[in-house]
């Protein structure tokens, strides 16, 4: 992902469902004096600064943000300057993560982040690692959704088969019982996990434009394309969404335009590190 500027005015979704997970589980987090704080997948920083750190006790030492993608932090840091909040490049997937973050963080937020990573193993195991003995994490993040769908039916249509998408679809997408593969994976680890749930969500869009915006901000095909295709790709895009039983065209709006109401399913997911747990690294690779 990364176009910073299309997502900050587009990501009134993510945007929803994020505030649906904070203010229903923000409470399961146990805040302490100077607590260390990490956001994984910080994006453009709006959800991180403008919407979970006012809701955090302000009593804590600092909060990372993080972020695989170069385009996002920067256009974080040139918005965002705060004294206590830094903005770092990390791909959670990563094989390495800084020494300084191991056993580092209180708690570790992460919001629609989770469905890009296809190392999920190796990203949960980071967490793991970064997260100090008792601290917590609260993340929330795409199960299933019928845009990858579309992206898959669009990828059998030979006019665009040369650009895979495999790698951009939730690992979790189709599966049966996603959670509990998902709490498996977190409790091999080490983690105690406190919730693990599906939870299924609606979002209407108010007019096509707002979806088409709201879609290209995020869907890496578009961002593949030369200029000249994104048109009949949007138009094979919406086409293919016809079919779909989850995104249903609605009546019309107050302009007399079309509303578009999408169904997905995301997880909120809280789980601890015990108390006595320094990361045994060496067992976990
Ligand atoms: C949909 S945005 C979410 C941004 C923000 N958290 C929000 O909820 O609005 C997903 C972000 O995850 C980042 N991302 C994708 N893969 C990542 C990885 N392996 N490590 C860290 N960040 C990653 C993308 O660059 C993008 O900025």
């Amino acid at each position: 992902m990364n176009r910073p500027q299309l997502y900050s005015k587009y990501s009134d979704l993510q945007k929803t469902d994020n505030t649906y997970v904070l203010e229903k589980f923000l409470d399961t987090s146990r805040f302490k004096d100077e607590d260390r704080i990490l956001d994984v997948g910080c994006g453009d920083g709006n959800f991180s600064v403008e919407c979970l750190i006012p809701k955090l006790p302000q009593n804590f030492k600092n909060f990372v943000a993080c972020d695989v993608s170069e385009k996002m932090l920067d256009f974080a840091r040139t918005k965002y300057f705060l004294p206590k909040i830094k903005f770092v490049a990390l791909d959670i997937g990563a094989e390495e993560i800084p020494e300084e973050f191991e056993n580092s963080f209180n708690h570790i937020y992460s919001f629609y982040t989770m469905h890009w990573v296809r190392r999920q193993r190796k990203a949960f195991k980071n967490i793991y690692k970064m997260l100090a003995p008792g601290g917590d994490i609260l993340f929330t993040f795409l199960a299933n959704s019928s845009l990858y769908d579309i992206y898959q039916n669009m990828s059998k249509h030979e006019r665009w088969s040369q650009h895979s998408v495999k790698e951009y679809i939730s690992p979790y997408h189709n599966l049966k019982h996603p959670e509990k593969r998902l709490e498996k994976l977190l409790q091999d680890i080490g983690f105690e996990v406190k919730v693990c749930k599906l939870v299924t969500r609606s979002f209407l869009f108010p007019s096509m434009e707002i979806f088409k915006n709201t879609i290209t901000a995020v869907n890496p095909i578009v961002q593949k394309l030369h200029p000249d295709e994104v048109e009949e790709y949007n138009a094979g895009f919406l086409n293919e969404m016809k079919g779909m039983k989850s995104v249903i065209i609605e009546n019309v709006n107050n302009n007399g335009e079309k509303t578009i109401r999408e169904i997905h399913q995301i997880f909120i997911l809280v789980a601890t590190k015990p108390q006595n747990k320094k990361s045994d690294t060496s067992k976990l690779e």
